[in-house]
């Protein structure tokens, strides 16, 4: 991986991201107001953080459950190729599930792991990306719910990574190389 140095530029602040989730779980809250319980589905590593903002927020009955998938390693480019490294522990047939991903880029990941969970019968499965970079798009998959459209930048903060680092910054930010 390349070490060379760089700085991070705020993009969208901590204050931002939480009143999208208010807002975003009012849309989810209606639309699974029939279920008894949502299974919600954490796309690891990126998607811990704002999973959990997300379901203290929802106030919905919910299980919760992780699925990770092969990613970048720890260069800025997709492997277009998605492996699955750990896939969820409940059933999902006949429930209904929610899919929570931190950035939607080429849409190989989500959609890959939308045809597993799908092959497996939800009576209802929808997805909600923090972030989306249309732009950037290769696959046929848009997500449900994005809380930020946002242009061709790398960003990290709010449980996303650059190797490994920076997924404790509360906010997002964009990555900017000095040198
Ligand atoms: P996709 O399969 O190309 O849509 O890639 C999705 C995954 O790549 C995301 O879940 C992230 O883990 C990672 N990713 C995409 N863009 C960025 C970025 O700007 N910063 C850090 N990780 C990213
Ligand atoms: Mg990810």
């Amino acid at each position: 991986m390349s070490e060379r140095p760089y700085v991070i530029d705020q993009m969208i602040s901590a204050k931002s991201i939480a009143a999208r989730i208010e807002e975003l779980c009012g849309e989810i809250r209606t639309e699974y107001s029939d279920t008894d319980k949502l299974v919600v589905v954490g796309l690891l590593r990126g998607s811990f953080v704002f999973i959990a903002d997300l379901v203290r927020e929802l106030d919905l009955p919910v299980e919760v459950d992780f699925l990770e998938a092969s990613s970048y390693g720890n260069s800025m480019e997709s492997s277009r190729e998605v492996r699955i490294l750990k896939d969820i522990r409940g059933e999902i047939e006949g429930r209904d599930v929610l899919v929570v991903e931190d950035i939607v880029d080429t849409g190989y990941t989500l959609n890959h792991v939308m045809h597993l969970l799908e092959a497996r019968h939800p009576r209802k499965i929808k997805t909600i990306a923090l972030l989306d970079k249309p732009s950037r798009r290769e696959a046929d998959i848009t997500a449900d719910w994005i809380g930020f459209s946002i242009p061709d930048e790398f960003v990290v903060g709010y449980g996303i990574d650059y190797a490994q680092r920076n997924r404790n910054l509360p906010y997002i930010g964009k990555v900017r190389f000095t040198g």
